[in-house]
């Protein structure tokens, strides 16, 4: 990265007390009514994402991890195309706490796991064919102190827990494709972006997401 990057003005998204009491609510919701929470960009965007994984990825034994899984849904939604070997990591506790309640029944294959991908130490995980990111990123850019510094860290956990022939997937709202592969450049080389619906401002043609297929270099 160079000195033109410009930063997100920090936000409480930034925060892990922010998604701490957002889970505390969504478990509390999910006892009550069953409401499983939240689809980050909603779940047309999971589902894009997973059709690609679905076409593109021949061994379902492939080892996927979730990076930020939050309720995770996006893990669901894989082990039901059969997906078998499924990790989610949240560094939030009661985000794990709820993907395992609301994942149990359905599917007991997935695992969760609290892990900080800014800090925690990789020898535990991995390395892992397909590392997904739904918003995670982006809530990291967020990060009320030194954003740049956890997004560089986070860039480069995921480089080393990424299999040489893996493939890395991120969706983000935050970032344009252009910002994203700029980020990632230094470690990693585009495969494809994902196509996601278009819209049209002042003659300028833009998406509300970006979904994103990097490989290492
Ligand atoms: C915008 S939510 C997305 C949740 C989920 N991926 C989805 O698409 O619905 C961001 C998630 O990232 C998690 N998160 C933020 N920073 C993290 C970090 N450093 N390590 C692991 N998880 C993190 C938050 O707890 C939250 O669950």
């Amino acid at each position: 990265m160079d000195d033109t990057d410009t930063e997100l003005n920090s936000s409480e998204l930034g925060t892990h007390t922010y998604w701490q009491q957002a889970y505390i609510k969504e478990i509390s919701n999910f006892e009550e009514n069953g409401d499983p929470g939240d689809v980050w960009f909603g779940e047309d965007s999971a589902y894009r994402v997973v059709d690609w994984l679905r076409r593109n990825v021949e061994d379902k034994n492939t080892a996927v991890i979730d990076l930020g899984c939050g309720n995770g849904y996006t893990l669901s939604e894989l082990a039901r195309e059969g997906f078998t070997n499924l990790l989610g990591v949240d560094y939030c506790e009661e985000a794990v706490i709820l993907a395992e309640k609301v994942s149990k029944r359905e599917f007991p294959v997935i695992r969760f796991k609290v892990f900080d991908i800014t800090r925690d130490d990789l020898s535990s995980l991995g390395p892992f064919g397909v590392v997904h990111d739904k918003g995670t990123y982006d809530a990291i850019s967020l990060h009320p102190e030194d954003a740049k510094g956890h997004r560089e860290k986070y860039i480069e956990q995921v480089a080393a827990m990424l299999d040489e022939t893996g493939i890395f997937v991120i969706t983000s709202c935050n970032w344009t494709e252009e910002e994203l592969i700029k980020h990632f450049s230094e470690k990693f080389k585009l495969k494809c972006v994902i196509p996601t619906p278009q819209f049209k401002f002042g003659g300028k043609v833009g998406s509300m997401v970006s979904s994103v297929v990097f490989v290492k270099k």
